[in-house]
């Protein structure tokens, strides 16, 4: 086992309804700590530029302007294999199929409204963390 960063966006349908502070509680009650965290809202342009992988899906313009709708608040989490602890605790993307006490169950509105994302390997998370953070800025 391996300590690992991933990359956390806490998303607008969240920071909304001030559930900042709630997610955070699972993040750190499962042992991942937030070593560098701030809250923006994103430019269309960042978005675009985020979600670039799934530029060729159906959902890709909408979700761009999702995420661009409202505050998020962009965090990278440190622990013993972090990138897959994250995605246990966030649950499936879509939060009709999460599984119970997962931050997509139980805050999740819809597929695209879920709450919060998650890099998917420790590859994208290097690519995602860079995207928003400086070294100078991850205090671990
Ligand atoms: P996230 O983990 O941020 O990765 C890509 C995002 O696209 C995902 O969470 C959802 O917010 C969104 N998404 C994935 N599938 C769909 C879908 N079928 N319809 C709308 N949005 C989706």
């Amino acid at each position: 086992m391996a300590i690992e960063r991933t990359l956390s966006i806490i998303k607008p349908d969240a920071t909304k309804r001030n559930l900042t502070g709630a997610i955070n509680a699972r993040f750190e009650e499962s042992g991942l700590a937030i070593v560098a965290q701030k809250r923006l809202h994103l430019t269309r342009a960042q978005a675009e530029a985020f979600y670039a992988v799934h530029a060729q899906r159906s959902f890709y313009g909408e979700l761009c302007a999702y995420m661009c709708s409202g505050p998020v608040v962009v965090q990278v989490l440190q622990g013993e294999s972090a990138v897959t602890r994250h995605r246990e605790i966030l649950g499936a993307t879509n939060p009709a199929n999460a599984a119970p006490k997962t931050i997509r169950k139980d805050f999740g509105v819809s597929v695209q409204e879920n709450s919060a994302h998650g890099s998917d390997s420790p590859t994208e998370a290097q690519r995602e963390i860079s995207f928003f953070f400086a070294q100078t800025e991850i205090v671990g």
